[in-house]
């Protein structure tokens, strides 16, 4: 393994990451993805660390993969999710991280529906921070196994069409993703109603594109996001069903394509909504490629943190 390290002691987003820390990750990945497709999945690098999975916020891919993570590390882990905890009896973030730190915890994962709270958390504490998605702002280890999905499936990032589909004004995915892809040198158009593209997303070095066929057309990557409903104050379009009509891709459209574009989505998927099954299930989805890299991507996180304590 590299005994290079990266710039920062925690992961609190892609924004202060340089391109160097981002390739460390990338290039670190790819060796464990070599572990973890051989027979014995398991390597001791991080025998003598104790990480805390700190869940506030609804997860199944990011929270089990960096449990599968760490576990393949060798890594002690303690797993803790709000619902059922003290945090319903009035216990505040800190006094639930610093008392869970009391049990010599080296390092945090956490994921948070506020903006900031992975910063709050660094700020305030010893520990090593990982940032597992902080509300609409941020979710750097999805944008790196993004970007490590790309490069495996389309051969290069730089100078590759890369079109992120949806709702980008809720979704942490894509801030992350444009920061990350920039950053290599990829050509990002973001694409989806007016109403979910925030206005100051061209100050960020992306095109905007409200036209779904021709950023199809356009790209060699399309990366769909998921409606996020759940964070939306304002109606901001007039049913699901519209939606799909405007924004939704179908297995007819890809096939009147005349390019063969990767197809990738974050997860979950709201099937019928963003993408239909024939979709999400075609020979040009890499969606469960993704997961499968978001493992090796979170071991290189771990890994490459814990010899920068
Ligand atoms: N992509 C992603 O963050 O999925 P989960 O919410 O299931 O972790």
């Amino acid at each position: 393994m590299t005994e290079q390290a990266l710039s920062s002691r925690h992961l609190l987003g892609i924004k202060d990451l340089s391109v160097q820390d981002i390739q460390l990750i990338l290039k670190t990945a790819e060796q464990f993805k070599e572990v973890i497709n051989r027979p014995i999945k398991k390597v001791p690098s991080l025998r003598d660390i104790t990480i805390a999975n700190l869940f506030f916020e609804n997860s199944t891919r990011t929270k089990l993969s960096f449990e599968l993570a760490e576990k393949r590390l060798s890594a002690d882990i303690i797993n803790f999710s709000s619902s059922g905890s003290s945090v319903s009896k009035g216990e505040t973030l800190l006094d639930t991280v610093q008392n869970i730190l009391a049990m010599k915890v080296d390092m945090i994962v956490v994921r948070h529906s506020s903006v900031g709270a992975a910063k709050f958390i660094a700020s305030n504490v010893k520990a090593q921070v990982i940032n597992a998605g902080d509300g609409t702002h941020e979710h750097p280890t999805q944008a790196l196994l993004d970007a490590f999905s790309i490069q495996k499936s389309f051969g290069k990032i730089k100078g590759a069409k890369i079109a992120i589909i949806g709702d980008i004004l809720h979704s942490r995915v894509a801030l992350s993703n444009i920061f990350c892809l920039t950053k290599l040198g990829a050509k990002v158009r973001v694409c989806g109603p007016p109403t979910l593209i925030p206005k100051h997303i061209m100050g960020l070095g992306v095109e905007v594109d409200y036209d779904l066929k021709r950023t199809l057309e356009w790209c060699d990557v399309a990366n769909v996001l998921r409606i996020q409903t759940e964070r939306m104050e304002l109606q901001y379009f007039p049913t699901a069903r519209e939606y799909h009509r405007f924004f939704g891709i179908d297995l007819e459209l890809l096939n009147s394509l005349k390019n063969k574009m990767v197809l990738m989505h974050p997860g979950p998927i709201n099937r019928g909504v963003e993408l239909t099954s024939l979709a999400a299930d075609s020979k040009q989805s890499i969606i469960l490629e993704q997961v499968e890299n978001g493992v090796a991507i979170r071991m290189a996180v771990l890994y490459l943190l814990a010899n920068k304590t």
